[in-house]
């Protein structure tokens, strides 16, 4: 999988995909990440990307005109032989569609290759959005800027690319692992040494050595944490 990240801070992106599980998926060439500055293809001396709102208003929007010619020069390198890479391009919004692991799992089957593009302060011209193939959100709150939303999506759909993780690892994971009916459920608990702490105990059943009962337990506790936190959501709505 290739990502490209357009922003205005590649300086707050780079460091992230140097350590862990990441920056040993692009040292095994199982994921590739370039970061784009936007400013690259400023054409004026103050390599300006941005200017006031018409209609007035407080902050500063990015141009169309900028966008566009920073996605042009991104789509033209094709990367690394002749094959044409399946590509989509996603705009990071508040606005958009939330972000969740069947998101995620739908962009790390269907594409090779995503183009995010991360705004900053007032956010972007509205004509970008003919611009992109797609637009996502992290979720119902606002950040200053696209590159956190940028550095979710790529650490969360990698770890769904072949060979970025041991295999099966994700398996179990929250919003992966799924009942009879197919709906998805969080993870059941885990435990390690010490078997007792502080009058807390590991269960019995997980030191029993019986791995089909271990099985039918773990999935009983997943069931049960998701109808959990379903109730505590309804609750709260
Ligand atoms: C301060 S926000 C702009 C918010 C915009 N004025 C609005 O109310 O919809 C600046 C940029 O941060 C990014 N951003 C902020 N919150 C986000 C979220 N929840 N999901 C994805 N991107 C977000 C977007 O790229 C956005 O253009």
């Amino acid at each position: 999988m290739r990502f490209d990240i357009l922003t205005l801070f590649p300086q707050m992106i780079t460091p992230f995909f140097e350590e862990s599980i990441l920056g040993r998926a692009i040292k095994n060439k199982a994921v590739s990440i370039k970061v784009h500055d936007i400013r690259a293809v400023a054409e004026d001396r103050h390599r300006s990307v941005d200017d006031r709102p018409y209609g007035g208003g407080v902050g500063m929007v990015l141009r169309v005109d900028v966008i566009d010619r920073a996605l042009r020069k991104v789509t033209s390198d094709k990367g690394q032989g002749t094959k044409k890479l399946r590509q989509r391009i996603i705009l990071l919004t508040p606005q958009g569609e939330r972000f969740t692991q069947e998101v995620a799992e739908r962009l790390a089957n269907d594409y090779e290759r995503l183009i995010l593009i991360a705004g900053h302060y007032e956010g972007f011209d509205e004509r970008i959005r003919t611009l992109v193939d797609e637009e996502i959100s992290l979720g119902d709150f606002v950040l200053t800027g696209g590159e956190l939303p940028a550095l979710t999506l790529v650490d969360a759909i990698s770890r769904l690319v072949p060979g970025v993780l041991e295999k099966g690892a994700a398996h179990t994971d929250s919003f992966t692992l799924r009942n009879e009916k197919r709906e998805r459920l969080l993870e059941y608990p885990h435990y390690t040494f010490p078997r007792e702490y502080n009058g807390m105990k590991v269960p019995d059943i997980l030191v029993s050595g019986d791995h089909a009962k271990i099985e039918a337990w773990r999935l009983e506790q997943a069931k049960e944490r998701t109808e959990n936190r379903e109730r505590r959501t309804e609750k709260k709505n």
